[in-house]
């Protein structure tokens, strides 16, 4: 590997300590200055041109700095890790906080870099409020609740997506709707319990009629898993034949080394496709560990390794499929700063292509030029 003496040389300079950066997530922050990111490698996003955009979900720190000139060079699209989520924009009733999102879309029109946006409907992350009844209580399932709910999805679709306008060409309009343990296949979200799929359709339509030309996508997690596939197959199909303005599936893609198999993402693709769905692939890594019990202090050289054939794997396949797959999307930019540093348990994870110190990983590599990549023992 060409970049190895130069990632060993940034690595020696460095030492690292666990810290929160103010967002809860913690990072495993560089105790010496990074002196820059690697320039003498290909950006990712021009070396996939021709398959789809690259994008990479943010925190607000990601724009300045070091990150702000990794995600320039690679990528080509953003989204808000959080802050366009209802918490995050509509915190008190009819009072809107676009600050954050708005600096990261201007950044994203100033460097010429599509933006996705994420998400408007969610059983998590919303406000206290919402689920709150005209007497300040929790909402029970009643006609007058629904109508109520109804309207607060309308009016804050109405604003979030007017306030962008143009500048967000895709949004994850409904998150995580299906629940395969129940039987009727539903999450039974607050959303589902006051307003049974009538929330759906709704903020499908509210957000079309708001901005006709974007595109639209129910955003899922685990959908080669064949029963929730199943479910969520069955959910397009019937809003397709209720004239809901649906223009694809967005497939997370929070993996491991191991699971899915890209057969599997293949086969998923293809289903959805033949239904008239585009498809992205939405969040984007893969996780180190198996299960819930491992835990390393430090990244494993072979799990890297692996990781990097992993990424070659996956991005063979949506290369493959790239009539069907419009987007890839990283759940981040670099290791410092990932969600899986707290979930499912407390523990460092190296998901990602970057390291902690922005380097370019064997899992870059992987995505790039795979001749590249560590020999396997
Ligand atoms: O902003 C507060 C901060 O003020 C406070 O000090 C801190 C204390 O813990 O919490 C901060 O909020 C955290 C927020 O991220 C911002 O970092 C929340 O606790 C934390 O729960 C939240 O996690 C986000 C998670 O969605 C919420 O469930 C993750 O960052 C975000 O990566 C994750 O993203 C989701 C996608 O939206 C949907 N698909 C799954 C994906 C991973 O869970």
């Amino acid at each position: 590997m060409r970049s190895g003496p130069i990632l060993l040389l940034s690595l020696c300079c460095l030492s690292f300590r666990h810290v929160d950066d103010g967002t809860g997530v913690t990072r495993f922050a560089q105790t010496a200055s990074v002196p820059s990111i690697q320039t003498d490698i290909p950006s990712l996003c021009t070396a996939l041109a021709s398959d789809f955009p690259l994008g990479a979900a943010i925190w607000p720190g990601a724009l300045t700095g070091l990150h702000g000139e990794l995600l320039k060079k690679h990528f080509n699209s953003i989204t808000a890790e959080n802050d366009m989520k209802w918490q995050h924009v509509e915190p008190v009733e009819g009072k809107f906080e676009f600050g954050p999102a708005d600096e990261l879309v201007s950044f994203a029109k100033a460097n010429h870099m599509l933006v996705r946006g994420h998400t408007l409907v969610w059983d998590q992350q919303n406000p206290t409020w919402l689920f709150k009844d005209v007497q300040g209580r929790d909402m029970t399932p009643t006609p007058e609740n629904k109508a109520l709910l109804l309207q607060r999805l309308s009016r804050h679709i109405r604003a979030v997506v007017s306030h962008f306008g143009n500048d967000v060409y895709a949004w994850d309009v409904v998150n995580e709707p299906i629940d395969p343990s129940q039987p009727d296949g539903f999450r039974h979200s607050a959303w589902y319990r006051i307003t049974g799929t009538d929330y759906i359709d709704t903020a499908f339509r509210v957000a079309h009629e708001t901005a006709p030309t974007a595109k639209l996508y129910i955003n899922e997690y685990a959908t080669t898993n064949p029963r929730k596939r199943g479910l969520l197959l069955k959910l397009v199909r019937e809003l397709k034949n209720r004239g809901v303005p649906l223009y694809g599936v967005g497939h997370q893609m929070h993996v491991n080394l191991d699971y899915p198999r890209a057969s599997a993402i293949t086969q998923t693709v293809h289903m959805f496709a033949a239904a008239g769905m585009d498809n992205q692939i939405t969040e984007l890594d893969v996780s180190v560990y198996q299960n819930d019990q491992q835990r390393y202090s430090s990244a494993p050289t072979a799990l890297l390794a692996r990781q990097g054939y992993r990424y070659r794997d996956l991005f063979r396949c949506f290369r493959k499929l790239k009539g069907s797959i419009s987007a890839v999307t990283f759940w981040g930019l670099a290791d410092d700063h990932t969600w899986l540093a707290h979930y499912p348990v407390d523990r460092p994870n190296w998901p990602l292509l970057f390291d902690a110190a922005l380097q370019a990983k064997p899992a870059y590599w992987g995505v790039v030029n795979p001749r590249r990549l560590p020999r396997r023992k």
